[in-house]
């Protein structure tokens, strides 16, 4: 049997970056730069490490960026108030709110706050109504990239069988609506399926979203299918690893993502077209 193609997520990656740098460097002749806000309550250490890749992404692409790092006893009205300052500041123009926040702080409310013009998460339920009803103005970053890597490598998604495993909001419904959007059928499964395998052997494309080791082995996939690893998880010995069993899945596959070099780069990537797209609307609007 033949191994699978892996993805090149870097490769895929730079090649939208370069194309942000061109575009961001157009906007800065109109006198706009393109400008990201984002906010990290407390001080765990893989959002810490998350949020240090975005802002220097966006520095390395001709983005404008800015980190608050507030402490973990910030209060639900202090960085609600800090918010309503970002949406005012029109050098603002994609606000990210680093996810989980503390427990005492309610996460809805807080991506209610921001600006549907400024939620470069695609977070909002304005934008997530948007993107259920076909309209989508911004698409979450890790779904939108797992689309783009499809496309970059003419996997056909019409008409195909599609499977995601995890119902987050962040990554597992979007992606089940952009699949859906892109003409294939999809299943959701999550922690309560009975029978993963039957639902993943029948599937052209598999997206492993849980969070969760080795969720998906060769063994439950159809030959020939693309597994994409959304996964972000450590080994015992701790490294990163996807959600997948990458050397079982990689025997059987057609195509598959890696962990690291896959997805991850991709949604930095989202974000970073995200935020250039909210600045050129913001150029065009007042240009008129
Ligand atoms: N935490 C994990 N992924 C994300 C993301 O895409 N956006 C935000 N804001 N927080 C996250």
């Amino acid at each position: 049997m033949n191994q699978a193609t892996v993805i090149d997520g870097v490769a895929v990656s730079n090649k939208l970056r370069h194309e942000v740098s061109t575009r961001a460097a157009e906007l800065l002749n109109k006198g706009v730069v393109p400008g990201l806000a984002v906010v990290l309550v407390g001080d765990d250490p893989a959002s810490a490490v998350y949020v240090r890749n975005k802002v220097k992404a966006c520095e390395q692409h001709g983005l404008r960026s800015t980190l608050d790092r507030l402490p973990a006893e910030t209060t639900e009205g202090d960085l609600l108030n800090r918010i309503a300052e970002l949406n005012a500041d029109a050098t603002v123009h994609g606000i990210l709110v680093q996810l989980p926040l503390p427990k005492h702080i309610d996460s809805h409310k807080v991506i209610e706050a921001i600006s549907a013009e400024k939620d470069v998460d695609g977070f909002h339920v304005a934008n997530a109504g948007a993107l259920m009803t076909g309209s989508a103005r911004f698409k979450p970053c890790t779904p939108y990239g797992v689309m783009k890597l499809l496309e970059a490598y003419n996997i056909p998604v019409s008409g195909k069988q599609a499977v995601v495993i995890g119902r987050s909001n962040i990554v597992g419904k979007p992606m089940a609506l952009l699949l859906l959007e892109a003409g294939a059928t999809v299943t959701i499964c999550h922690s309560k399926t009975a029978d993963l395998a039957a639902h993943t052997r029948n599937a052209d494309i598999v997206v492993a979203a849980v969070g969760k080791r080795k969720v998906l082995t060769g063994a439950m996939v159809k030959p020939g299918a693309t597994v994409i690893d959304v996964g972000m998880n450590k080994t015992d010995e701790g490294k990163l690893c996807g959600d997948i069993d990458f050397p079982s899945v990689v025997e059987v596959a057609g195509y598959a993502t890696p962990v690291p070099g896959g997805v991850g780069p991709m949604t930095i990537t989202m974000l970073l077209v995200n935020t250039l797209e909210s600045a050129e609307l913001f150029a065009a609007q007042n240009e008129k």
